[in-house]
């Protein structure tokens, strides 16, 4: 298809987005090439779909490299113990996301013989799919026409079409405008495009409009405010809770746990410690870290406990081998306080 990009038209949009992404697409590990005539597997497109949700593609890079090299299909991960499989996703956060994989990757060996499903509906009833992952796989991995609409694609959206509506509220606005413009023979190039574009061109600060594929018709470009482009809900003051992490320390060894499977951190090996409360602690402690939970912030203040408190279910680890102990980045930064105190 010849493409006149003077012709600013809804027609001509998909076209001139797709020209872009042909010559531009970044190379990404879960991405075929545009163009390249390969076939997307559909359990690399959905493990990085679940691993890219509320987290950049410069952190899953090398996640996603690591859980693809151990388990190299949906019926190995099935098999994975989930010991190993929450162990490999520590530092990545949303550790839901990480049961999820696991229960999806179990269902699809047992109720689909191994085979992800093909529809956006079926996608959709499986564990941990939501509508946005649903929708990508299904156009990434099937070549669906679905609606893709991510972070990115919001802010494309909502500067091309001036949409001025706060989120959440805008993206009914987003999806009617977005809805037509899918192209039936490449979608999932169409999304991931648009994906590419809201992180190279159309960034958060400074869009670099001059390069757009799509500047001839975006209503936003030359505005003061493009920045403020989607706008925003009103930022919610978050709760602060605290909680008393123990540090038990025995032959240079320290005292671990398994945070129960439900609940924040579940499943996740973790130091002992009280429950979290909106109290302050009386302790000081021998160091804490604040950490930023997307409901809550916490202060987790560590104090020495006694030997005896390393009692229940739980095991000693070797202080020079913490880093394999696939601790979440919140304990992690009190270990590494630690080791930066005795080193
Ligand atoms: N963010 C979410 N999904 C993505 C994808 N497939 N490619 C690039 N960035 C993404």
């Amino acid at each position: 298809m010849s493409v006149q990009t003077s012709d600013p038209s809804s027609e001509t949009f998909p076209a001139r987005l797709l020209g872009w992404y042909d010559r531009s697409a970044r190379v990404l590990p879960w991405r075929i090439p545009p163009r390249s005539g390969a076939v997307p597997d559909p359990y690399r497109v959905w493990m990085a779909e679940i691993m890219l949700q509320q987290t950049t593609v410069a952190a899953v890079t090398a996640y996603f490299r690591r859980f693809i090299e151990r388990w190299p299909t949906v019926v190995d991960l099935a098999a994975a113990d989930d010991a190993d499989v929450m162990a490999a996703w520590a530092g990545l956060g949303y550790y839901a996301r990480a049961r999820n994989l696991l229960a999806c990757a179990r269902a699809v060996v047992a109720d689909h013989a191994g085979r992800f499903p093909d529809s956006e509906a079926s996608l959709r009833a499986l564990p941990g799919i939501g509508d946005y992952t649903a929708a990508s796989v299904a156009a990434i991995a099937f070549g669906r026409p679905s609606v893709v609409i991510d972070a990115n694609i919001e802010r494309v959206m909502a500067r091309h079409r001036l949409i001025e509506t706060p989120l959440p509220a805008a993206k009914r606005e987003i999806r009617s405008a977005l809805a037509p413009l899918v192209p039936a023979d490449r979608p999932g190039d169409f999304a991931q495009a648009l994906m590419d574009l809201g992180a190279t061109v159309c960034t958060p600060r400074a869009p670099v409009c001059a390069i757009c594929p799509v500047m001839a018709d975006c209503r936003a470009r030359g505005r003061a405010d493009i920045e403020k482009l989607p706008v925003k809900p009103p930022k919610k003051s978050k709760p602060q809770r605290y909680g008393v992490a123990w540090w038990i320390e025995r032959d240079g060894a320290v005292w671990l746990v398994r945070r129960p499977g439900k609940g924040m951190l579940g499943g996740m090996r973790a130091l002992p410690g009280d429950e979290w409360s909106d109290r302050a602690p009386p302790e000081s402690g021998l160091t804490h870290v604040d950490h930023g939970f997307t409901h809550f912030d916490l202060r987790l203040i560590l104090v020495r406990r006694e030997v005896q408190l390393a009692a229940g279910e739980g095991e000693w680890w070797p202080l020079s081998a913490l880093d394999a102990a696939g601790l979440p980045t919140l304990y992690r930064k009190l270990t590494d306080k630690m080791r930066e105190r005795v080193t």
